[in-house]
């Protein structure tokens, strides 16, 4: 089987300046460059942690680094990888830099799925993971923003359904899907949530079936308003297709109409890969920065 890492920077708006789109694709081609260099020893596993690392570091996408903050000026952030029938995921961390480091110790050092809240905190310390920085300048600037609309009495229209919107002019979570030598799929998900959202919220990254999901047919990861991703169980549906030989464009084209249907547009992307290697990306927002990359070495960037 010929290797191949696909990745995505997040559904959105993306109404980027000539600099930010340079900056984007910069960051996308260093992620698939930095993540398929193992491919010929490593995993699949390995080539989306690595990449979910790079995009997690950036600072340009929300996530790690990037993270949006919620209605108290706080990050919390949720990561999850899935990779030969194990899932590790954490949710609501606050401590580690790259939540997708302590996803994938959650998969591979414990027997459970979901470690979350304080306790993933403690678990990434204990681990001697690097801590978090804190909310970038422009985060804790949009969240001024926001909270002084507020305090003049502006009418926000539903603050939380507008959020991805909002927040979007950046980007949403970063995912990642690859097939190695052997022919095993795994499937990553790294995000800070939605801007503005309560404290405690939970969304649909760390979450198997929902924000990632991986099998012997196909490997598929979500982006967007991660409650609808929740309600219609989207990565898990889409793969289910790719194990009915569904083409991977098909595939997230049937779940997308879904979730355009019952919850409008603007609301999500995905990227999935099938076992033979065939590799797309959707969505039903502006834009969605997404590429991949495969033995011949060449590097596709799209959706921007
Ligand atoms: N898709 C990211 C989230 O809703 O948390």
């Amino acid at each position: 089987m010929k290797a191949i890492l696909a990745i995505h920077g997040g559904a959105g708006k993306w109404a980027v300046d000539e600099k930010t789109y340079r900056d984007v694709k910069k960051v996308l081609e260093e992620a698939l460059v930095e993540g398929f260099r193992v491919y010929r020893t490593g995993s699949s596993l390995d080539m989306i942690t690595i990449a979910i690392e790079v995009l997690e570091n950036s600072g340009i996408f929300n996530a790690g680094i990037g993270s949006t903050v919620d209605v108290s000026g706080s990050i919390s952030m949720d990561a999850g990888l899935m990779y030969r029938n194990r899932a590790g995921a954490v949710a609501y961390a606050k401590y580690p830099k790259n939540p997708v480091k302590l996803a994938r110790i959650v998969l591979e050092k414990t027997d459970h799925i979901i470690i979350a809240g304080d306790a993933a905190d403690n678990l990434a310390r204990k681990m001697g993971l690097e801590p978090h920085p804190g909310p970038l300048p422009r985060t804790l600037e949009l969240y001024r923003n926001f909270m002084e609309k507020l305090r003049r009495g502006e009418k926000i229209e539903s603050p939380f359904k507008k959020s991805l919107e909002m927040w979007l002019n950046i980007g949403d979570t970063v995912g990642a899907v690859a097939i190695d030598k052997d022919s095993v799929l795994a499937a990553g998900a790294s995000t800070g949530g939605v801007f503005f959202k309560m404290p405690g919220r939970v969304g649909d990254s760390p979450i198997p079936g929902a924000g990632f999901y991986a099998n012997e047919c196909g490997a598929a990861v979500a982006t967007g308003i991660g409650e609808y991703i929740l309600l219609t169980h989207a990565t898990l549906k889409i793969v289910e297709e790719l194990c009915n030989n569904t083409l991977p464009g098909k595939a997230i084209e049937k779940i997308l109409n879904v979730i355009t249907s019952r919850f409008g547009s603007n609301t999500a992307g995905f990227i999935a890969l099938d076992k033979l290697g065939r590799v797309a990306g959707l969505y039903n927002t502006r834009a969605m920065p997404w590429g991949y990359i495969s033995e011949d070495g060449a590097v596709k960037i799209l959706g921007i």
